[in-house]
């Protein structure tokens, strides 16, 4: 379980992160809703440790995620953030060969494994430029798997897409469920959250309003402010 208790974080002066309290359970997909500035991305990088927390604030398992390893924890980003210098492939095995989890001879075998099971085996030697929105999405999804992190960030997957991409995203990310494996995703289309999310965090301002299953979220919203939210979600 991935636990965060209050949890703040502020810059310059500005309360981002409000007393948060929420966790995540393996094997389970959160969405994290909420309106534009309400600290989504915040808390997804307070838990890649790109902030500056409390090191007792967030932890996995009770240990604090200071001590996770750095392949511990993957964050794929809104603008895929591919090194555009470097080939698929060599994109795939940047990290870990850097981070030594593993060596070229082992790594490039396991990314070309990984184009193939993401369809894109064929594009290994081409440079990111080349590549549709679609493309560079899963390239980006199968770089961060790379190393199995325990963890998985995913900032808006589907909003640098054309929306047809929307739902074979939604389908990748929803199949990546696995055991032992935490994925949160921030969104702002229902249609991904309601193929895709088991359970649901809502934010405003810096804070967790609502906590609770998709299935309880959509069909009874708590707070007036949820659902006026979700009446204005685009579908
Ligand atoms: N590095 C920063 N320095 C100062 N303020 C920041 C910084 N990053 C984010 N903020 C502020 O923190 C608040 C939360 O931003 P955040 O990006 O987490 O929101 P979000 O929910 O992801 O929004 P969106 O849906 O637009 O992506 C905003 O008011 C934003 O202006
Ligand atoms: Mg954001």
């Amino acid at each position: 379980m991935l636990r965060v208790s209050n949890l703040s974080l502020t810059s310059n002066g500005n309360k981002i992160l409000d007393h948060v309290n929420c966790s995540f359970k393996p094997g389970e997909i959160t969405a994290l809703l909420g309106p534009s500035g309400s600290g989504k991305t915040s808390l997804m990088r307070c838990i890649a440790r790109l902030e500056p927390s409390d090191p007792g604030s967030i932890t996995l398992n009770g240990q604090s995620i200071q001590s996770l390893k750095p392949a511990d924890i993957g964050m794929v980003f809104q603008q895929f953030h591919l090194f555009p210098h470097l080939t698929v492939i060599e994109n795939l095995c940047y990290s870990p060969e850097k981070l030594e989890v593993m060596t070229e001879l082992t790594c490039t075998p396991k990314a070309m494994e990984m184009l193939r099971q993401f369809g894109l085996e064929d594009k290994a030697t081409m440079k990111p430029s080349l590549l549709s929105g679609g493309q560079k999405q899963r390239i980006a999804i199968a770089r961060a798997l790379m190393m199995e992190p325990k963890i998985l960030l995913f900032d808006e997957p589907t909003s640098a897409l054309d929306p047809e991409m929307v739902e074979d995203v939604a389908r990748l990310i929803a199949d990546l469920r696995a055991p032992d494996r935490i994925l949160i995703m921030a969104t702002h289309e229902l249609k991904i959250c309601r193929m895709s999310a088991d359970h649901v965090l809502f934010l405003e301002h810096g804070k967790v309003l609502e906590e609770r299953s998709k299935d309880e979220f959509f069909s009874a919203p708590q707070s007036e402010r949820a659902k006026s939210f979700i009446q204005r979600m685009p579908s």
